[in-house]
């Protein structure tokens, strides 16, 4: 008889296999270029844009700025369905969503912050300037590793849960509206190229030149690590992460 152990283990062992599967698939992605700029402004505070490509859509990466508050509520943090595989699945209050946006601003003002310039960006689409998501690096639990996230407002992903968006995307197909399909993926590239610049230029993670990036994501959150598999991040661990809550995830990294 299969005791719970082993059908604890039978799943990560499939889960393996599923992923390192599809990577097997994406050996000859070409990521998107990054073209990233890093300028110190008179204000004391340091301003990174990113432009890139992808499948025909020109994203703008910016570091986070006060004014972009009430879209990273409105579209995101309040937002059940975009939260509910990321991190613990909360929603966090506009109160919380502020003092979190103070705190990643910080990051690209005080120099002498441990995670200085390892922060967040908003992303938009440079052409109508449409707020899409926003995508972060930070601290990992390891010496040297830093974490990224992401999260998109649903009506730009490839793969939307809400049938009434899903037949949105159908209206947008019809109407030549932008479909945005490929943001998950935009945001891991351009946040692996990110970090590589920081560790060229020589700016460490908490003191300590940078390792790798690593990300998580839920099993059943197949964009999150579809997204990182295409970008070349490999699979390290399968397990649960105790700070995320009881789900079982895929810990994944690049090497940097
Ligand atoms: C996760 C998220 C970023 C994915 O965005 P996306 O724009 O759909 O991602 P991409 O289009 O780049 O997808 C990457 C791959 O995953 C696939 N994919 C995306 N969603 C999928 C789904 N629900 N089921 C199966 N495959 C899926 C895509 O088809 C693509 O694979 P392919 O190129 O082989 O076809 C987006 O859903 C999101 O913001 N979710 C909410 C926040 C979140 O969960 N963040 C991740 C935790 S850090």
């Amino acid at each position: 008889m299969s005791t719970p152990d082993d059908n604890l283990l039978c799943l990560i062992n499939d889960a393996k296999l599923k992923f390192n599967q599809y990577a097997e698939t994406q050996t000859n992605f070409q990521a998107p270029q990054a073209h990233i700029s890093i300028e110190s402004e008179t204000n004391d505070t340091t301003k990174v844009h990113i432009d890139v490509e992808y499948n025909g859509i020109q994203y703008h990466f910016e570091s986070v700025e006060e004014k972009d508050i009430n879209n990273i509520y409105q579209y995101l943090n309040s937002q059940h369905s975009v939260r509910a595989k990321y991190a613990s699945g909360n929603t966090p209050s506009l109160k919380d969503t502020t003092a979190r946006i103070h705190t990643l601003i910080n990051r690209f003002k005080d120099k002498n912050s441990r995670l200085y310039l390892y922060s967040g960006f908003t992303v938009c689409d440079s052409q109508t300037d449409m707020f899409l998501g926003c995508a972060n690096l930070g601290s990992g639990s390891e010496p040297g590793t830093s974490e990224m996230a992401f999260l998109n407002r649903q009506d730009c992903w490839s793969h939307p849960i809400d049938i009434t968006l899903t037949n949105t995307l159908a209206d947008m197909k019809t109407t030549n509206k932008k479909i945005y399909s490929g943001i998950g993926t935009v945001e891991v590239c351009t946040l692996l190229q990110y970090g590589a610049r920081l560790k060229q230029d020589g700016y460490t993670i908490d003191g300590h030149p940078l390792k790798s990036i690593v990300a998580t994501a839920r099993l059943d959150n197949e964009g999150s690590w579809k997204s990182c598999a295409k970008a070349g991040m490999t699979l390290y661990d399968v397990g649960v992460v105790d700070h995320y809550g009881s789900k079982i995830r895929y810990q994944l990294q690049k090497i940097m």
